[in-house]
């Protein structure tokens, strides 16, 4: 019998990883950079035992028929699968893992970076500087918010809102609350208060987004959240574009219903050069970096080489969806 064979969807991989697979089954990295187009995967994706997924492009139906039966597991290098049809992986009996966790703190780290760059506004000092528009020993120049004693409402208090809450005590933040679907028992090490979304909105002084894109979650951010907010509200998200209503988001940072947003992520990725939120003083935005780093990318990979070594040796895959 024929070696299995694995696609890695992204040349980009961490050779550690492709050499996991290499030692075991025929792989084959498809080589466009910087990323395949979705056609170039449908192209390439045909016949094979195992998916390495490292691509914001959907995996559906199409690219799941173009696959064919051979395809026993699918790993995605994320956290997040909102990209992915679940369901109809578990229909066609296509195991499926992710890799949560080894990437919270490298996350956690960007959604701290956020808060102080939005709250001390990082954006429009250096533009400040570059227009030549710095008045020294001016009392109303660049005043920002500070975290010291501030309330700090997270949504989502999974592995990430968890991660960031630890980073941000050492602040000396005044209160944490979170909001999601039922109190958490860790909470209690944080001494994090769970709390409904509504009063989260209404009395944080900084709101994190840290919960997966779910249908529920799907723009949860919208102009009445905003009306909720207080003005001197500073709005992370570390998670996903699709959970604010980016319009909205638009709107209020415009008319000063929040202080500002630090976004790590958007609708659409990549950002459109002419797209409004870049004219905004009063928002930092990044190019969805938050697990990029060398070593949470490299503890991702092999997480996901492990999910598909698993799979395709019918034992229990470490990060199962
Ligand atoms: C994740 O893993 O979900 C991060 O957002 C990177 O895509």
């Amino acid at each position: 019998m024929g070696k299995l064979r694995v696609l890695v969807t992204n040349s980009g991989l961490q050779q550690v990883a492709i050499e996991m697979l290499k030692e075991r089954y025929d792989v084959d990295v498809c080589p466009e950079l910087p990323f395949p187009s979705r056609q170039q995967i449908l192209q390439r994706i045909s016949g094979s035992d195992a998916v390495l997924w490292f691509s914001k492009e959907k995996v559906d139906s199409e690219m799941l028929d173009k696959a064919g039966p051979n395809l026993k597991v699918l790993a995605t290098m994320s956290a997040g699968y909102d990209h992915i049809d679940v369901k109809e992986l578990k229909k066609r009996g296509i195991k499926f893992g992710n890799t949560p966790n080894v990437l919270n703190a490298a996350v956690a780290e960007v959604a701290v970076l956020l808060c102080l760059a939005t709250a001390r506004r990082l954006h429009e000092g250096r533009i400040t500087i570059e227009n030549n528009t710095w008045v020294p020993h001016q009392l109303k120049n660049l005043i920002g918010q500070d975290i010291q004693g501030s309330t700090v409402g997270i949504v989502g208090f999974g592995g990430i809102g968890q991660a960031i809450a630890k980073r941000l005590i050492p602040f000396e933040v005044g209160q944490i609350i979170y909001s999601g679907h039922s109190p958490k028992l860790q909470a209690k090490e944080y001494g994090a208060e769970f709390v409904p979304f509504d009063q989260l909105l209404r009395q944080s002084d900084f709101v994190i987004v840290a919960c997966p894109l779910t249908e529920e979650t799907r723009e949860m951010f919208d102009e009445e959240a905003f009306n909720k907010m207080k003005p001197n509200a500073v709005l992370v998200n570390v998670a996903r574009g699709g959970i604010v209503d980016q319009p909205a988001l638009l709107k209020a940072l415009k008319e000063g219903k929040i202080f500002g947003a630090g976004l790590d992520v958007m609708t659409p990725e990549p950002l459109p050069t002419d797209s409004p939120l870049l004219s905004l003083p009063n928002c930092v935005l990044l190019p969805h970096i938050g697990s990029a780093t060398t070593k949470t990318h490299t503890a991702m990979a092999v997480l996901a080489a492990k999910n598909i070594i698993a799979a395709l040796e019918d034992k229990p895959m470490p990060a199962p969806v």
